[in-house]
């Protein structure tokens, strides 16, 4: 492990669910995005399985980590920098609730979704109707801890559960959302 490793989030569970939804998900002809790619472990996996895969981080050390797993990365704010039209677009975002005391070193940034845990992802969905196809598909992992039936309302988008696994102190669920006409 480098020094730089220590400031990436490490492969954990959710990565693994998330990497094995996104190969299910993954069509042979998808141009597709990793939205937060940390270790660059789930853009990896897809890079397999999709035609193209481009991944971003706000975490400089992240956009290192994945382009040493030879993955087309850019560090920005969600989807900020990136105009495409993406097939698919995965996301594992920070879902811890945070508060104003929580610090903004990248490991805090790899874990906080602000006062809800929910604010990285809402956020990401208010921004990634910009770089989706027609018909693109988004999967995200949400967690009981912060909560997974919001996302459900939302009504912007149809929501399935496509994976779940139960630890000790929560559930974790990705989701599959895709844009409801009109939208
Ligand atoms: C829970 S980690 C997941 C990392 C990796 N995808 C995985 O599954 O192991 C969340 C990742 O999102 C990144 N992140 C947090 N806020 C972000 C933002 N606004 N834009 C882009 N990436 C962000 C963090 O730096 C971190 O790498």
């Amino acid at each position: 492990m480098t020094s730089e490793d220590a400031d990436v989030y490490p492969p954990s569970e959710d990565t693994y669910l998330l990497r094995d939804a996104a190969v299910e998900e993954a069509r042979p002809d998808d141009f597709a995005l990793e939205v937060g790619t940390g270790s660059g472990v789930v853009a990896e996996a897809l890079n397999e399985t999709a035609e193209r895969v481009v991944a971003t981080d706000i975490n400089k050390a992240a956009v290192r980590a994945a382009r040493s797993k030879g993955v087309e990365s850019v560090r920005t704010d969600l989807v900020a920098a990136l105009d495409a039209s993406f097939d698919l677009v995965v996301f594992n975002p920070p879902y811890l609730p945070s508060t104003d005391e929580t610090p903004d070193d990248d490991m805090s940034l790899a874990l906080g979704g602000g006062e809800t845990g929910r604010e990285t992802a809402e956020r990401f969905l208010d921004a990634v109707p910009r770089v989706l196809a027609p018909d693109g598909r988004v999967l995200l992992v949400a967690s009981s801890v912060s909560g997974v039936d919001e996302f459900e309302e939302r009504t912007d988008y149809t929501v399935e559960r496509v994976a779940s696994e139960r630890y000790f102190f929560e559930e974790l669920v990705v989701l599959r959302l895709r844009l409801r006409s009109g939208s």
